[in-house]
């Protein structure tokens, strides 16, 4: 190979280097945040992989939670790292809610914390301190349905069904900020910036966060739509 001339010498790794290493590795174990590599130099990619080995790596740090989850109050105690996700799925067991991307880009994880539509994958369990969880076990039972369970039911809004859970609790706060008067940007872009039609655009909007792999997207804006027809209140 030939080598430019201003090309530095390959250097062996000297215990200078190392102690770098180290305290680059306790750095990011401690931070545990991918611009804590990027600040050290390292490329976002390798930024990201050294993020996660340090964070694999690290001791878990365990806290107090206190939280109810529909309805039932659980006293526990937990790792910093799990996400509320997988303290439903992992820790108790409500594997309603589903694990599909894990990234925040699916939205089969969507739960209600305080009411509000999450991705609990990107929830860490710890920030939902004493916040009340709703996951689809606790909007309706096989035997009392909630409004919108039915409504996806009657209107064959599902196929293989992975995605439903969450799309059935984004449509029951989409119902929720409907009535707030809440505005997306299709209110926007029609100038209803008062009590918002919910219009078969603005359901489209509104649960764009939510993506069917089987493509019943049709029959999920018709139950929605009924919904929003219905009134839609549990
Ligand atoms: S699993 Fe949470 S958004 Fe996909
Ligand atoms: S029903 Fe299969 S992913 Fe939506």
């Amino acid at each position: 190979m030939t080598r430019c001339t201003d090309d530095p010498e390959p250097q062996e790794p000297t215990q200078e280097s190392a102690d770098v290493e180290i305290t680059r590795r306790e750095f990011l174990a401690a931070s545990g945040v991918v611009s804590a590599g990027v600040a050290l130099g390292l490329s976002p990619e390798a930024a990201a992989q050294e993020a996660r080995r340090a964070s694999a790596t690290a001791p878990p740090n365990m806290v107090p939670l206190s939280i109810s989850i529909n309805k039932q109050r659980h006293n526990l105690t937990v790792d910093t790292r799990t996400s509320l996700l997988d303290l439903l799925r992992e820790h108790l067991d409500l594997t309603g809610s589903k694990k599909g991307c894990d990234h925040g880009q699916c939205g089969a994880c969507t739960v209600l914390l305080n009411g509000r539509r999450v991705n609990s994958c990107l929830t860490l369990a710890v920030a939902a301190q004493g916040a009340e969880i709703t996951t689809i076990e606790g909007l309706g039972t096989p035997d009392n349905l909630s409004l919108a369970q039915r409504s996806f039911l009657e209107h064959d809004g599902f196929q293989c069904g992975y995605c439903t859970p969450g799309q059935i609790c984004s449509a029951t706060a989409l119902m929720d900020e409907a009535r707030r008067g809440e505005l997306s940007v299709i209110s926007f872009e029609t100038g209803r910036l008062h009590n918002p039609q919910i219009t078969e655009d603005e359901i489209r909007e509104r649960m764009s966060g939510n993506i069917c792999r089987c493509g019943a997207y049709p029959n999920i804006v018709a139950a929605v739509r009924q919904l929003t027809l219905t009134g839609g209140a549990e």
